[in-house]
């Protein structure tokens, strides 16, 4: 079916009509990419020897960063292209000219879409680059200076008025961008990088993911969950996945779904659960996967995620990951190959193993009244990895995230309120006077108004409504509210407030949240 998309469709559907398409494999296109991009590519980018195209050949990138060109090539240059086609060039072009995992490594979280994460660029990159997209989008290219500088040309051309902006009238941001980051970008994100050729030559076969997986994660405001995630083989680097888990509250996580790997690693999932569709932006590397399940239309309610093939030896996970001393608990190891006496450290008794397979240990703790406050490595046999936090007392209490922004929305609107969703990390004392994670803890939350202004405006009263016992932040309705100072919408600025009891005594953490207006522009990597 050919579908044109008309240029008067906005850029936020053409956003969700893109992430559809990467992360569902179910119509492969019978057309080969060779084909397509000689169909529909050639008519503006040149041939070149060796079967390579202007442009086109000369730059590598995540499936993201593709159909984000391709996209483009959509909306702004009249491209006319299948979404069946799409999706095939997409998947050739990150199979062929794709990052290795390591030219990934500290910028998954713009894929994993986890929109709070500030960045922490140098601050000619941040101010020259990073002021109208994340820093990340740029780290997750590969060219040589030639397409740097043709990029640095396309968005002035593009877009002119971005040199009256701020952070660019007030310098040569051309000359400063053609002169200086354009050899910076080339060197240290450069085309030619060992890595990817080394990574082409040694990745494994898709089939190799195959298999059962166990599986550990968390999510904000809900708390850790554990369980099996089965893989079977569909054609052509496609999956189907079946997910059967429980949170540690005994509510459970089960669903259907598919996934296709890019690029022999990117995992790029779509799975149904509860009636909730979910996607999966793993990396998938030998045994082991990592990344992030959130919701497809709340990317904000997403799970961190780490699984470990059945067959394969691995700790995952200890749940919950703390103890208080003189106390007496139950905890949960998650992981594959699970054999032999799990150990906690020093003055951590193990009082009965209650159940134990190779994917599941769950035993009785107990930690001595004078047990040192502090992190001990947890073993099970030769396998170790995580940590448990023993403590005596709580020290103070972070809001996590520290900083955040959450969004109005619905309100008549089709567009979706964006929640705030945090975790209170309680934080201990160690022997030698330094901090220490203990872990997360149930909180009692509210938000206050973040300074006078936002006092002055009722922020608190009409931003939204925190939920006590969870953390859990829902935004108000956007649009206009005649009950406002000059009928403004219902933007905020606020303190999000957890306590935490410690034994009778309330610890509390603060955050700071701004509730700000829909984005309008969404596309997948922010
Ligand atoms: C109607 C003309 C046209 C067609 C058809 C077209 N492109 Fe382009 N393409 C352009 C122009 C113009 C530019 C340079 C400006 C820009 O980057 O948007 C470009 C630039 C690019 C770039 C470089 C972008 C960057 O960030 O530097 C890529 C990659 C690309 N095109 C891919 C494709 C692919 C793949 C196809 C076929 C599916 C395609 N284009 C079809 C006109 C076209
Ligand atoms: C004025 C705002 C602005 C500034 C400043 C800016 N960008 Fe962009 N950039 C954009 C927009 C808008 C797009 C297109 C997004 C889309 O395709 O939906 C884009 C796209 C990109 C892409 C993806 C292009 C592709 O098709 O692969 C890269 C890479 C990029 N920018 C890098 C940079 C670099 C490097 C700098 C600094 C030299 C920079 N940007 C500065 C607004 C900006």
């Amino acid at each position: 079916m050919k579908r044109r998309i008309r240029s008067g469709m906005s850029a936020g559907l053409l956003a969700v009509a893109a992430c559809v398409a990467l992360h569902s494999p179910d119509s492969l296109a019978a057309r080969d990419a060779q084909t397509i991009l000689k169909e529909t590519c050639q008519g503006c980018h040149t041939p070149e020897a060796d079967n390579a195209l202007s442009r086109i050949s000369h730059q590598r990138k995540t499936p993201e960063g593709w159909l984000m060109s391709i996209a483009r090539m959509q909306t702004m240059h009249g491209l006319q292209i299948s979404d069946d086609d799409r999706r095939t060039l997409v998947k050739y072009l990150a199979d062929t000219q794709g990052l290795a995992p390591s030219e990934t490594d500290g910028v998954r979280y713009a894929l994993e879409r986890r929109l709070n994460t500030v960045e922490h660029f140098d601050d000619q990159t941040s101010q020259m680059c990073g002021r109208c997209h994340s820093g990340a989008r740029v780290a997750l290219q590969r060219r040589p200076a030639q397409e740097w500088e043709r990029l640095v040309n396309f968005h002035l051309g593009q877009w002119p008025s971005l040199e009256y902006q701020a952070l660019a009238r007030d310098r040569d941001w051309f000359d400063i961008a053609r002169k200086d980051m354009v050899p910076l970008l080339a060197k240290r994100y450069p085309l030619d990088n060992p890595a990817w050729k080394k990574w082409l030559s040694t990745a494994p076969k898709s089939d190799a993911l195959v298999g059962d997986w166990s599986f550990s994660g968390h999510l904000p405001g809900k708390g850790e969950l554990a369980g099996v995630m089965s893989v079977s083989a569909d054609a052509g680097d496609t999956f189907k996945v079946n997910v059967k888990g429980q949170y540690a509250d005994g509510s459970p996580f089960n669903g259907d779904g598919s996934a296709i790997l890019y690029s022999g690693y990117e995992w790029r999932g779509n799975v149904t659960v509860d009636g909730v569709t979910m996607r999966q932006v793993f990396a998938a590397q030998g045994n082991a996967m990592q990344g992030r399940m959130f919701e497809a239309e709340h990317d904000e309610r997403g799970l961190d995620f780490v699984a470990a093939k059945q067959g394969s030896s691995r700790l995952l996970a200890v749940q919950p990951g703390y103890l208080k001393a003189g106390a007496e608990t139950e905890v949960t190891l998650v992981g594959s190959g699970l054999t032999g006496k799990p150990n906690f450290g020093k003055g951590v008794e193990v009082v009965a193993v209650v159940e134990q397979s190779p994917e599941r240990i769950r035993v009785k703790l107990k930690a001595a009244a004078n047990a040192q406050p502090g992190l001990r490595n947890v073993t099970v046999g030769t396998l170790k990895g995580p940590t448990l936090s023993v403590y005596n007392s709580i020290a103070s209490v972070k809001v996590v995230p520290e900083f955040s922004v959450a969004r109005i929305g619905e309100g008549g609107g089709s567009t979706p309120k964006v929640q705030g969703r945090f975790d209170a990390e309680a934080w201990g004392k160690g022997a030698d006077g330094k901090p220490y994670r203990i872990g997360v803890f149930p909180a009692q939350w509210k938000v206050e108004a973040f300074d006078d202004r936002a006092k002055e405006d009722e922020d608190v009263k009409f931003a939204g409504t925190m939920q006590a016992d969870s953390g859990v932040f829902t935004p108000g309705d956007a649009g206009p509210n005649p009950q406002r100072k000059m009928s403004t919408n219902n933007a905020g600025n606020l303190k999000v407030i957890a306590a935490v009891d410690d034994a009778g005594k309330s610890l509390t953490g603060e955050g700071h949240m701004i509730v700000t207006v829909q984005r309008w522009n969404n596309p997948p990597i922010p």
